[in-house]
């Protein structure tokens, strides 16, 4: 059992620490937002601490703050030496966290989405990976990676999530418009999709194009809508949008 705390107590943070405490960890919380500590403290009896209290209760310390107002709470905060510190903070650099963190020096840096709370979610992590391993696997897979700049490539997936629903959402509303039922039509395209990918071996590279490949075959309609998406541009823009969110990253 770990003594965890979390400064910032939103979307992200709620979810992990209920994870946690599911798992016999202590949770302590900061106060805001005040609606999500109220709920965590009745929910897995979490204690709700100003971000100090926190810090100085915790083994283990999840940073949970939005990027623009993390310099301004953390630096007048003190640390201790041996603490083990987890950003989810994107663009908030490792370097930035060892002056903000000090004296800790026992960084990961991760990328959590909220379904990390059911299991399934892979962390992709820079730095100690370790305590994430210790802490979220074998529900949640860790992949390690060896720079800030393949971490920062990874959030940059993870924005993909919302630019494939917005697609998929498309796709639902057009089949919608077809049978006349929304509901049945956004349920089939999902169920489809979660399906798929949930069966598809996912350990190799190239079986993405390979599971491709073998449903587009000559004069499929598959191909058609491979062939179709490719000639309006639908990868380009794709590329467009990762490398511009890779650039923001950078700064
Ligand atoms: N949401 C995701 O799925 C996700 C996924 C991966 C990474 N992240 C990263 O996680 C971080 C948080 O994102 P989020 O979506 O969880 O944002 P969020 O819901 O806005 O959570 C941030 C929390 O910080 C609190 N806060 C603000 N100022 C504070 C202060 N001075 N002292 C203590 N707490 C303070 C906010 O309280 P108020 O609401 O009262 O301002 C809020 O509870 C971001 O850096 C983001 O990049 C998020």
């Amino acid at each position: 059992m770990s003594r965890i705390g979390f400064i910032g107590t939103g979307h992200i943070a709620a979810p992990m620490a209920r994870f946690l405490a599911a798992r016999g960890h202590k949770v302590s919380v900061t106060r805001r937002n005040i609606d999500v500590s109220t709920e965590l403290q009745r929910d897995i009896g979490a204690h709700v601490e100003d971000p100090q209290g926190v810090i100085d209760a915790s083994g283990i310390v999840f940073l949970c703050l939005r990027p623009q107002v993390a310099s301004d709470v953390l630096a007048p905060l003190s640390f201790r030496a041996d603490q083990r510190i987890v950003s989810v903070m994107a663009s908030v650099s490792a370097q930035q966290l060892a002056q903000l963190c000090a004296p800790a020096s026992n960084f990961v840096q991760t990328i959590p989405l909220g379904f990390l709370e059911n299991g399934g979610c892979p962390l992709a992590a820079y730095g100690n990976d370790s305590v994430l391993a210790e802490l979220f696997e074998p529900e949640n897979p860790v992949v390690k990676v060896a720079d800030e700049a393949a971490l920062n490539a990874h959030f940059a997936i993870c924005a993909m999530v919302p630019g494939l629903l917005d697609l998929m959402a498309s796709g639902a509303a057009w089949l919608g418009r077809t049978t006349g039922d929304d509901a049945g039509a956004e349920f089939y395209t999902t169920q489809f999709m979660a399906g798929f990918l949930a069966n598809m071996d996912k350990g190799s590279a190239g079986r993405l194009a390979q599971e491709r490949d073998d449903l587009a075959t000559d004069g499929t309609l598959s191909l058609q809508m491979t062939e179709t998406l490719r000639g309006h541009g639908a990868h380009d823009a794709l590329r467009v949008a990762l490398d511009a969110i890779g650039k923001r990253l950078e700064t």
